[in-house]
């Protein structure tokens, strides 16, 4: 395996780097990262909160970890109440990444959270519709692709991005059905998987559906580890891989290959900052 060649590279397309977990020891998870094979690193925002700090890691570990700015559909203290997002939680958020959106690779993390316990009511869902339609429209503007969550709402994830003219998409974790997804992949949507398929059968029955010219790998590092509660990092992006080469029957060398190809392909920005 050369090093150097594009063909051998993980590409992790949705992890939280800025996330207080790593403030101990980023710098060794990105080493370990780089040392099984990790190129790069797409590091999602959730609130206006990490935007600096994104940008700043950004430049300190130029060539990694790229930035992807945007607001969650889940909002507040995880440690305390959380609630759906609120158009008063983009305020000054659009303007901050219009001011950036040439250091960025992808708006995000977008999308829609209908867990039950986030949000009650047709109100808060419209609400939460109406924010991603909005970050929609500024990914278009700024020539942007989206990086999406969506949980207990795969299909209206679909649906509102589709109607709102969305091109350019990575659908993370999605926890829908297959034939949910198969209607994002008709309209040229990419799936990334985490290394929690290992212990997820609906992730397991996803692989089976997808094509694998749609499929991308991600850690949503600390979230979704293979082993539950653990923190999770960007250096056990090869648990995806290799189980989704043993359900596609391929070697992990063919997953890494084609979803580092997917991935330059979506997010056309990591071909130029990626070190050579
Ligand atoms: C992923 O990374 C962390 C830190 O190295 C580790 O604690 C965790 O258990 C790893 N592996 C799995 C299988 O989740
Ligand atoms: C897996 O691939 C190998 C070689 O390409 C082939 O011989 C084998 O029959 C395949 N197995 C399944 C279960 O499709
Ligand atoms: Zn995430």
């Amino acid at each position: 395996m050369d090093p150097d060649s594009n063909d051998y590279m993980y590409i992790d397309a949705h992890c939280h780097l800025s996330a207080g977990e790593f403030n101990e020891d980023i710098g060794d998870v990105i080493e370990r990262a780089k040392q099984v094979g990790v190129r790069a690193a797409l590091v999602v925002a959730e609130h206006q909160g990490e935007f600096s700090r994104i940008l700043e890691l950004s430049q300190q570990y130029a060539g990694f970890i790229m930035p992807c700015l945007g607001i969650h559909p889940v909002q507040g203290d995880p440690t305390k109440e959380q609630r759906g997002v609120r158009h008063s939680d983009l305020e000054g958020a659009v303007e901050f990444i219009e001011a950036h959106s040439d250091e960025l690779v992808a708006i995000g993390e977008v999308g829609l959270d209908f867990t039950p316990r986030f949000v009650k009511t047709d109100q808060e869902k419209q609400e939460q519709r109406e924010v991603l339609i909005r970050q929609i429209e500024l990914a278009k503007r700024l020539h942007l692709p989206l990086n999406v969550h969506s949980r207990s709402a795969g299909r209206p994830t679909i649906s509102l991005l589709k109607e709102h003219g969305a091109e350019h998409v990575l659908l993370h974790a999605f926890d829908g059905k297959p034939s949910n997804a198969m209607l994002g992949v008709e309209c040229g949507y990419y799936f990334s998987i985490p290394p929690s398929i290992v212990r997820s059968e609906q992730k397991q029955k996803l692989v089976k559906h997808l094509p694998l010219d749609r499929i991308l790998l991600e850690t949503d590092s600390p979230a979704l580890a293979a082993e539950k509660q653990t923190r999770n990092e960007p250096k056990n992006i090869s648990i995806s891989c290799e189980y989704i080469a043993k359900i596609k029957n391929v070697s992990s060398e063919e997953v890494m290959r084609i979803t580092a190809e997917n991935a330059l392909r979506l997010f056309p920005k990591l071909s130029q900052l990626i070190r050579r």
